[in-house]
């Protein structure tokens, strides 16, 4: 059976991966960023887990606003990446995991959530940052599957929805008949907002609640809105949802095992954490 081991959460900032190409992880700017990441490192060094399910935003790369699917999930063999820009060397591509990803699919669409299937999709920063960071010379010792969420063209699902998409996806991970060890990424946040008269925003204050929301009561933030989360965390902010999601997909008994927060990296609240999921006594026993 799979088991869900736990989940990696981290910002997606694109100059990351100029910082990373141009080495400087231990210049003062970078330090306190990149430091956050040694103890994931040996986590996962650890944990070895063989698959990951990603849940993130598409930046314009596969969707443009002409038309956005809600929920995405990719089902190909292989992720090329083509990032936008922002100086970023080109990343390898990523092994994707087919099987599972139809599983996931299957087990979503039979839950009703009306997704877009992708059997070809490329990923941007949201996906090659988050995984560089967790494996800096980017030999990934696991497979992909991309769960792409609308957090860019209004109207964006609702918090509640995308809680409840982690949900079932864990769901369909804890039925799965493959012994995998399973990770679960959530990219994107904390707070930013990247135009307009509040560029620059940044808010502490809720992020810091979020992440212990996320840790211990994820089920709270489902009350915030769409309106409330673009107040709070500006309008590129609510790529909280992709960490709910996240959230939603760990099953077991969930604990923070690791958490870093630096400001700004960027424009943006720089968080990464880490969570460790023991399976269920009820799952155990299955
Ligand atoms: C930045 C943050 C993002 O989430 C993104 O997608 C692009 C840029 C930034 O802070 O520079
Ligand atoms: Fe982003």
């Amino acid at each position: 059976m799979a088991r869900i081991i736990g989940a990696v959460a981290s910002t997606h900032v694109p100059a990351i991966g100029k910082a990373i190409a141009d080495h400087k992880e231990n210049d003062p700017y970078w330090k306190p960023f990149f430091q956050g990441f040694d103890y994931v490192h040996q986590w996962l060094a650890r944990e070895k887990p063989d698959v990951a399910v990603v849940f993130s935003n598409d930046h314009g790369l596969n969707f443009f606003l002409d038309k956005l699917p809600t929920f995405a999930v990719g089902a190909a063999s292989e992720y090329r990446s083509e990032d936008e820009g922002w100086g970023i060397p080109v990343s390898k591509s990523l092994k994707g995991d087919p099987d599972l990803s139809w599983h996931i699919i299957n087990s979503l669409v039979a839950d009703e959530f009306d997704i877009t299937m992708c059997q070809e999709m490329l990923v941007d920063h949201a996906v090659t940052i988050p995984m560089t960071l967790m494996w800096p010379n980017q030999a990934w010792p696991v497979k992909v599957v991309p769960v792409s969420i609308n957090t860019v063209q209004h109207p964006l699902p609702s918090v509640a929805r995308c809680y409840k998409l982690g949900q079932s996806i864990g769901r369909a991970l804890d039925s799965y008949k493959k012994d995998l060890r399973v990770l679960i990424v959530g990219t994107g946040g904390l707070s930013h907002q990247l135009d307009g008269k509040r560029a620059g925003f940044i808010n502490k204050e809720f992020d810091t609640l979020c992440l212990d929301k996320i840790v211990n009561d994820p089920q709270t933030l489902t009350g915030y809105s769409i309106r409330d989360i673009v107040e709070e965390a500006g309008a590129q902010g609510v790529e909280l949802l992709n960490w709910v999601a996240a959230r939603g997909a760990l099953t077991g008994k969930v604990s923070e095992v690791h958490r870093n927060y630096h400001i700004p990296i960027s424009n943006t609240a720089a968080a990464t954490l880490v969570l460790d999921n023991k399976p269920s006594s009820r799952l155990k026993a299955a």
